[in-house]
């Protein structure tokens, strides 16, 4: 099977090789993505495989990404190259209290907060990694709003490279720092914006020969189309009518649009669920320039502001992408101010499920794309929970007990706050207390 880097510009489509260090085309500037020559390919066998790969204990046949190697052929030999912490894998939950919150008749989540560092970016970690490793590079970089860095810095240390990380001072949640300290991360705190920081950890890569990871690496890109591939397997190859998916720098929605085009080529799918992408009020250029129906340029934000840290990110760089794959399949943008994240994201606690805020953000674009009629609420809607429910419990707490305020310095109201009460160590007291509240 026959792998390539192609320019994503339709007038370019130039081809380099995959041992190529690039991550822009070197002719016109443009993105990369991977190409692979899929013929011959086989839908009907490949998926009875994939399923019984599921009954194997060989660390890539447990990935959730590895499993699907026929979708992602760019490593000679993916038993001996994969570096896994056994990815993926992670479940569909319905939500029946959260479909009602929506609007919806039903509603699904697929929890990418299940993975080994709590957020969908192992999906593309597992690749990335093995990908710096089969090039022979010894030190790995991103900047992140803390998913990333956690990410690249446990697949890092497994794959024994070393990793350095670039994050906004003050601005990523304890959680997300405190697991690139504990894999063993160079952490280098810049004051400046994320966007700022991935011009400036662009220039220090190449100065210094260290391999990219973020998602403007094509390899990620290719771990992450697995998310689709294995929400496709577990629906029993039934596509949902849509999936909903926040967006940041715009990798993910580029990656899903990438494996729903390829599934349904391939025959794996017989027609492509609709994309929704929902950017958090503050931090929203995407969606504004999709409003204008894509034919105005692309204006980036300059001072992106959510407590969404996650996605808080003003100059995404996969936009091209991400157009190209909202467009084509007919999909749609929303945005969401702080109060409505909250409030989603509190229903979804509820729901026993949880999630980080950025992840909420789907929730409370689906209420609002329901509410203006794009959404039926008897359509079959699969949203993507981007990130686990401990990696910000800061934010948590202070929602619970009504102390958030948003960047502006607004309150944000406790809707369905749930603050801890303070008791004697007195039974009576506490009896009486639990009879009332009964
Ligand atoms: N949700 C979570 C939890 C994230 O961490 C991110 C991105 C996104 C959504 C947006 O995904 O960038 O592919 O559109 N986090 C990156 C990071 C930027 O550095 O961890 P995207």
């Amino acid at each position: 099977m026959s792998a390539e880097l192609i320019c994503f510009e339709p007038a370019c489509r130039a081809r380099y090789a995959i041992s190529e260090v690039i991550y822009n085309c070197p002719r016109c500037g443009g993105l990369l993505e991977a190409t692979y020559d899929f013929s011959g390919m086989d839908a009907p066998r490949l998926k009875r495989l994939w399923r019984e790969r599921r009954m194997s204990n060989a660390p890539v046949d447990q990935s959730g990404v590895w499993r699907y190697r026929e979708l992602i052929p760019f490593l000679s030999d993916p038993t001996r190259e994969a570096v896994t912490l056994r990815e993926g894998n992670t479940p569909l939950l319905d939500a029946p209290q959260a479909a009602r919150y929506a609007g919806m008749d039903r509603l699904t989540f697929k929890h990418q907060g299940f993975n080994p560092t709590g957020s969908f970016k192992d999906n593309g970690m597992t690749c990335g990694a093995a990908q710096a490793v089969r090039l022979g590079m010894k030190r790995v970089a991103c900047v992140s709003t803390g998913n990333t860095s956690a990410s690249m810095a446990a697949y890092a240390a497994a794959g024994g490279l070393q990793p350095i990380i670039f994050i906004p001072h003050g601005n990523i949640s304890y959680g997300k720092l405190a697991q690139a300290l504990e894999y063993g991360a160079q952490t280098l705190q810049v004051e400046a914006n994320f966007d700022q920081i991935l011009k400036l950890v662009r220039i220090l890569a190449e100065r210094l020969g260290i391999y990219l990871l973020n998602s403007i690496n094509p390899f990620r890109i290719e771990g992450q189309k697995t998310i689709i591939v294995e929400m496709m397997d577990q629906l029993d190859w039934q596509p949902p009518d849509w999936i909903v998916v926040p967006g940041g720098n715009l990798g993910n929605v580029s990656a899903f649009g990438k494996a729903l085009t390829e599934l349904h080529q391939l025959g794996f799918i017989e027609r492509v669920p609709k994309l929704a992408v929902v950017q958090a009020a503050g931090a929203a250029p995407f969606h504004r320039f999709a409003q204008g129906g894509g034919g105005a340029s692309f204006v980036s934000e300059d001072h992106p502001e959510t407590l969404a840290t996650a996605i808080k990110i003003g100059d995404p760089v996969s936009w091209p992408k991400a157009w190209r794959e909202v467009h084509t399949t007919g999909g749609t943008t929303e945005q969401a101010s702080e109060q409505e994240i909250a409030d989603a994201k509190a229903v979804i606690g509820f729901c026993g499920i949880g999630c980080e805020p950025a992840s909420a953000a789907t929730l409370a674009g689906l209420r609002k794309l329901v509410a203006g009629g794009v959404v039926n609420p008897g359509e079959r809607v699969v949203a993507v929970l981007t990130g686990n429910v401990l990696k910000d419990p800061d934010y948590i707490y202070r929602y619970h007990t009504g102390q958030l305020v948003s960047p502006a310095g607004e309150p944000i109201s406790p809707t369905f706050g749930n603050h801890p009460i303070v008791v004697p160590n007195d039974a009576d007291r506490i009896s009486a207390l639990l009879t009332t509240n009964a």
